[in-house]
This record gives structure tokens, sequence and C-alpha cells, in this order.
């Protein structure tokens, strides 16, 4: 089956928007990648960061990745939320295959579609909470009124009622990632993408931060995609995990 045309367009609720309306016939699963490869050139040296990965993911699904460093976990996540290409192979999200859109039609998949969270937090240290939340919003026709009420009820729903006007050195570990959680979630997201997001929490904040996603996935139905070299931290929280080793599916494990 052929994926139908579509794009990505600025306005409408619908995120993906298809250009004929082609609907298929069966509900496809939300992410699917088939031979997924994904190959950095560094002048005359190839690396092969990720080799024919193939899985797929249903909606609401909790996905955990894991594997040892440089085993391809981060150039996955970031060719699932399109800041990557891959050199070959396909990505299909609901069916449809974002591996050949254009840098317009992947900036617009990564504001609407995919909400991306980092180990680092990258959230901005000028703006307070409330900003930081709002801002993906700047770029879309939403007032700025709606944006901040929309920031608000986020930072709510991630306990930081209290916490809304300070700025991130204001803040402590937990809470920024509070706060870039609920960023990513702010354009209503089809798919949470989580690089280590703990791994600059001790244990205890780790075990909070993931039960926020594992509760966005359960109460709300979001699709979560987590990285991690923790295992343990995945199995508590994911439906299925996958083993990397040197770019290639080791193990698909389903709990
Ligand atoms: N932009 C790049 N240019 C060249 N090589 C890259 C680039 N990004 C990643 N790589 C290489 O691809 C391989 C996979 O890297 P990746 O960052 O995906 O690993 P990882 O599993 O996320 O590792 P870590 O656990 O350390 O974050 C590594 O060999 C890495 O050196
Ligand atoms: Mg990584």
């Amino acid at each position: 089956m052929t994926a139908p045309s579509f794009r990505w367009t600025e306005s409408g609720e619908s995120h993906l928007v298809t250009e004929e309306s082609p609907i298929p016939e069966e509900t496809p699963p939300l992410v699917e990648t088939r031979g997924l490869t994904k190959v950095y050139s560094l002048g005359k040296v190839d690396v092969t960061a990720l080799k024919n990965i193939d899985f797929s993911l249903s909606e609401g699904g909790f996905l955990g990745i894991t594997g040892a460093s440089g085993s391809g976990k981060s150039t996955l996540l970031n060719c699932l939320g399109a800041l990557d290409k891959p050199s070959s192979g396909q990505i299909f999200i609901r069916g449809r295959d974002i591996s050949g859109l254009n840098n317009e039609e992947m900036a617009l998949y990564r504001r609407h579609s995919a909400g991306m969270i980092f180990q680092s937090f990258c959230i901005l240290p000028a703006y307070t909470a409330k900003e930081n939340v709002a801002l993906p919003l700047l770029f879309s026709e939403v007032p700025k009124k709606e944006r901040l009420a929309r920031a608000d009820a986020l930072l709510d729903q991630m306990g930081l009622a209290a916490r809304k006007e300070h700025k991130p050195n204001e803040l402590s570990g937990g809470e920024q990632q509070r706060v870039a959680i609920a960023r990513a979630l702010v354009n209503n997201p089809e798919i949470l993408l989580a690089d280590e997001p703990t791994g600059n929490l001790d244990s205890r904040t780790s075990s909070e931060i993931v039960g926020v996603l594992s509760e966005l996935n359960r109460r709300q139905n979001l699709t979560v995609v987590m990285v991690s070299h923790e295992e343990g931290l995945l199995r508590e929280h994911a439906g299925e995990i996958i083993r990397l080793h040197d770019g290639e599916i080791r193990e698909h494990i389903r709990l």
C-alpha cells in the first residue's frame, strides 16, 4: 500500500491534513518504521548509526528505547521527531511517510505532532516557567490570552501552580523538566518523545518524572517514546522496550 500524499498545515485542529483526504481502510499504527537507516558521512568515514530498523507502535503505547552509549537511541528518536532525516527507509506516522518531508514540513510536524523533551531540559533561562511553556504557541495563530491560559493549565497539571512566574534558575531539576514536559504538550502533540529525560536527575526525581510521563500515557492515551539507558526504569512503565545494539534492534521486549 502506498501512503497517500499529504502535508502538514499551519491551521486547524487536525495535525495531519491530506491533500485529497484518502483515509486508509484500516487504522494504521501511530508509528511504523520500515528499513530505517541512518548513515552519517564524516569525510571519508561513514558511521552507520541506525541499520534497518523495523517496528510499529500503536496509538496510546509507551515504548522504551534502551542500549549502550552510541547504539543509536538519540538518532532514532531524532528521526521520529523529524529533527533528523533517515538516509533510507521510511517512517510512517498514521500511515503517512515523514521521511521525505521538506524542511518546512518537518518544522510543522515538529510543531504540531511531536512534543520533545531532553536530558538538559532546554528551557530558556531568561523566561519564566509560564513564558517558556507558552513559547511554542508564539508561532501559531493562538491569541496571547489563550496562549497564557493553556500554559497556566498545563503548569497546574504538572503540579507547578506555585512556580509559574519562576525563572529556570529558581527551579529544581525536576521542576525544570516538568516545565519542559508542559511546553512539549502545549501544541497537543500526537506523540511525546523523550531523550534521557531523567539523565540529570536523582533517582527519586527520575521516578517522579517517568511517573508523569506514564500518567499522561495512561490517563490521556498519549503515545510516549522514551529513551533511557536505565532499563529498570523503563520496565516499570513502558509497554514494550526496544534494545538497540550498534544501530540495530537486538531485542524487542513486550512487557
Ligand atoms: N551528527 C552526527 N554526525 C556523525 N556521527 C553521529 C552524529 N550523531 C550521532 N553520530 C554517531 O552515531 C552513533 C549513534 O549515536 P547516538 O547519539 O544515536 O547514540 P546514543 O545511543 O543516543 O548514545 P548516548 O547513550 O551516549 O546518548 C554514534 O556512533 C555517534 O557517534
Ligand atoms: Mg543519546
